[in-house]
């Protein structure tokens, strides 16, 4: 099913050895019959996924692509050729939605359309058309962040698809396993007691999508960097010693919303993490070819991505919930994330 598979710290890369052959039509004909509408081919989270989730593993490539991406039990997964290039965006994204599915439950991402597959790319107008985005809003870079990290309950895990690799020199993705944190912040005693501090300090992070907006409502939610890994359900994935939330442009709007929460040692902390995180871990850096899937545990590794010119670069984002969206406390995360 997958072959060529190599390991580089927390992440394995794998190169498909499968077809889909008629099981692409099978899974889009499940999901006719169940979803009203594709919400312009984005989905959403559907009323019965605990069902439709049983109906689709029945799907032999779903089922062998899920046994074998989870029989790797890595923190992030690298496959070449998925075998959905070319295809059809409603049939691209229903395949999508159809792995999510059988991986967890994926979540909304955008709270007015409740889109779950949200296309990562140059946006040179907003929907409604009313606003140009900046130059840095379209390519910039993303400094190195786990999602939802300002919500009480961030996704255990998101995909990336790249339906159409950047042709320029930037647009690399990047990865930092939570060990990896870990082993930069032992370095020096500094670095050691911020770890402990982050690890127990009620940290603020502000929710961007409010001070996106000027509001005067300003939302924070407050949860150490560093949590403990949960108890582990049998066939889950392994985890390491501790779970991240991170995000250092949230912490620091965060701290000045709160600064009964603000202390030097914990500006010191938190200036020691944004070091590791942008510079001193040891991290992944690649352009995805097209036709990769990239499937991330957010829990337990950083991500970000290097700033990129060409405005064609385009991927697919799915965020995936471990427990059913009825069972969910918040909101997922910003779309933008
Ligand atoms: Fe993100």
């Amino acid at each position: 099913m997958l072959t060529c598979i190599s390991h580089i710290g927390g992440i394995a890369f794998a190169k498909s050895g499968f077809s889909w052959d008629a099981d692409l039509d099978l899974i889009f004909e499940i999901l006719s019959k169940h979803f009203d509408h594709f919400n312009d081919n984005g989905f959403y989270a559907h009323p019965d996924e605990v069902e439709l989730r049983k109906e689709l593993a029945r799907v032999p490539t779903l089922a062998h692509l899920t046994e074998g991406l989870r029989g790797l039990r890595t923190n992030g997964t690298v496959l070449y050729g998925l075998g959905l290039e070319g295809l059809p965006e409603e049939r691209r994204n229903a395949a999508l939605y159809a792995l999510t599915l059988m991986l967890g439950y994926p979540t909304s991402t955008d709270q007015r359309t409740g889109r779950v597959a949200w296309d990562v790319r140059a946006r040179p107008v907003e929907e409604g058309g009313r606003r140009f985005t900046t130059f840095s809003e379209r390519v910039g870079r993303a400094d190195m962040h786990t999602d939802s990290s300002f919500y009480p309950m961030p996704e255990e895990q998101f995909i990336l698809y790249v339906v159409n690799a950047a042709r320029c020199n930037g647009g690399h993705s990047l990865l930092i396993d939570a060990e990896d944190i870990h082993t930069a912040l032992q370095r020096t005693p500094e670095g050691r007691a911020a770890f402990e501090l982050l690890g127990t300090t009620p940290v603020p992070f502000r929710v961007p999508a409010v001070y996106a907006a000027g509001d005067d409502n300003v939302e924070v939610f407050v949860a150490p960097v560093f949590g403990p890994t949960k108890i582990k359900r049998s066939g889950s994935r392994p985890g390491p010693r501790f779970t991240m939330r991170w995000r250092y442009d949230s912490i620091v709007k965060g701290l000045d919303a709160r600064p009964d929460l603000d202390t030097p040692a914990l500006r010191d902390a938190v200036e020691l993490m944004n070091e590791a995180a942008e510079t001193g871990a040891d991290r992944f850096c690649e352009q995805l070819p097209t036709d990769t899937l990239m499937v991330v545990d957010n829990h337990h590794m950083l991500h970000g991505r290097t700033t990129y010119t060409d405005e064609k670069r385009h991927l697919v984002r799915i965020r995936i919930s471990d427990v059913p969206n009825a069972e969910r406390i918040g909101p997922s995360g910003v779309s933008k994330d």
